[in-house]
C-alpha cells in the first residue's frame, strides 16, 4: 500500500563499498601466497593471461593476514546486509550467521575479461581487490582507457532497454549500469542476482581479486520472514 505521492522510487539495488585499512600491510603477502597456490595447481598454465582458483580458499589458507582479511570481509558484508534489510527484518538487530559458501581468486591481464554473469546459490556476493595498477596508469591505457579492468554492474533497468522506446521522459532508465574502478584494498558487496562483468584489463601488474558467495541466516529463528500456517 503506497501513500499518495507524486513519486515513489521503488526496488532499489543495494550495494556496499568498503575500504580495508590494513590492505597495504597484508595484500602483498597474500598475493605471494595465492600466486604460490596457482603455481602448485596442476591445471595452471603459467603463461596464461587468466587464472581462476578453486572456490575452497577459505579452508586452504592459514595465515594471520588471511584471518584479518576474512574478518574484514565478513564485517563489511554484515554491515551492508543489515542496512539493506533493516526495514524488512522483524527485529532491528537480529544475530546473524554468515556463511562464505565459496571463496576464490582470479588473475587477469593482457586484455582478458570475465563475461556477464550472476552468482547462484547464495544471497550476497562480493569482490575484494588485492592488486591492480593504480588509477592514473590503468586509465592511461591507449585502447581500454577508463574502463580498463573495471567491474561493470548492470541494474534491473538494463533488461528493459532491449528494444525499448527511449526519449527524454525515460532518461532515468538509461543509466542502467555502473562501473566500479578496481582499487587495491576495496571490497564491493552486491546482491548475488546482480549481473556484472569484469571488463578487459591490461596493465603492468596483474589484476588479482578475491570473489566470494555468502548466505546469511538468522541465528535463532527461521529464515522465513513471513511464516506459512497450515490448515
Ligand atoms: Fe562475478
Amino acid at each position: 500500500m503506497l501513500a499518495p505521492d507524486a513519486l515513489h522510487r521503488l526496488w532499489e539495488t543495494p550495494m556496499g563499498v568498503h575500504r580495508f585499512e590494513q590492505a597495504d600491510a597484508v595484500n602483498e603477502t597474500l598475493v605471494r601466497v595465492l600466486l604460490s597456490l596457482r603455481a602448485l595447481d596442476p591445471a595452471n598454465d603459467p603463461q596464461a593471461a587468466f587464472y581462476a582458483s578453486g572456490d575452497d580458499l577459505l579452508q586452504r589458507v592459514r595465515l594471520p593476514e588471511w584471518e584479518r582479511l576474512i574478518a574484514f570481509i565478513v564485517d563489511g558484508l554484515r554491515q551492508t546486509v543489515v542496512l539493506a534489510n533493516q526495514a524488512a527484518w522483524p527485529l532491528a538487530k537480529p544475530s546473524l550467521q554468515i556463511a562464505l559458501r565459496g571463496l576464490w581468486f582470479q588473475v587477469s591481464n593482457r586484455g582478458r575479461h570475465h563475461d556477464v554473469h550472476t552468482h547462484g546459490n547464495c544471497s550476497w556476493s562480493g569482490v575484494y581487490c588485492l592488486q591492480v595498477d593504480d588509477a592514473p596508469r590503468r586509465e592511461a591505457h591507449p585502447v581500454l582507457g577508463t574502463t580498463n579492468g573495471v567491474t561493470r554492474f548492470y541494474g534491473p533497468h538494463f533488461n528493459h532497454l532491449g528494444g525499448a522506446h527511449m526519449d527524454f521522459g525515460n532518461a532515468y532508465l538509461q543509466h542502467a549500469h555502473v562501473d566500479m574502478a578496481p582499487r587495491a584494498g576495496q571490497l564491493v558487496v552486491f546482491p548475488a542476482w546482480l549481473a556484472h562483468q569484469a571488463m578487459p584489463y591490461d596493465g603492468a601488474k596483474d589484476r588479482i581479486i578475491l570473489s566470494f558467495n555468502a548466505s546469511v541466516h538468522a541465528a535463532q529463528r527461521s529464515d522465513q520472514i513471513h511464516g506459512y500456517s497450515s490448515t
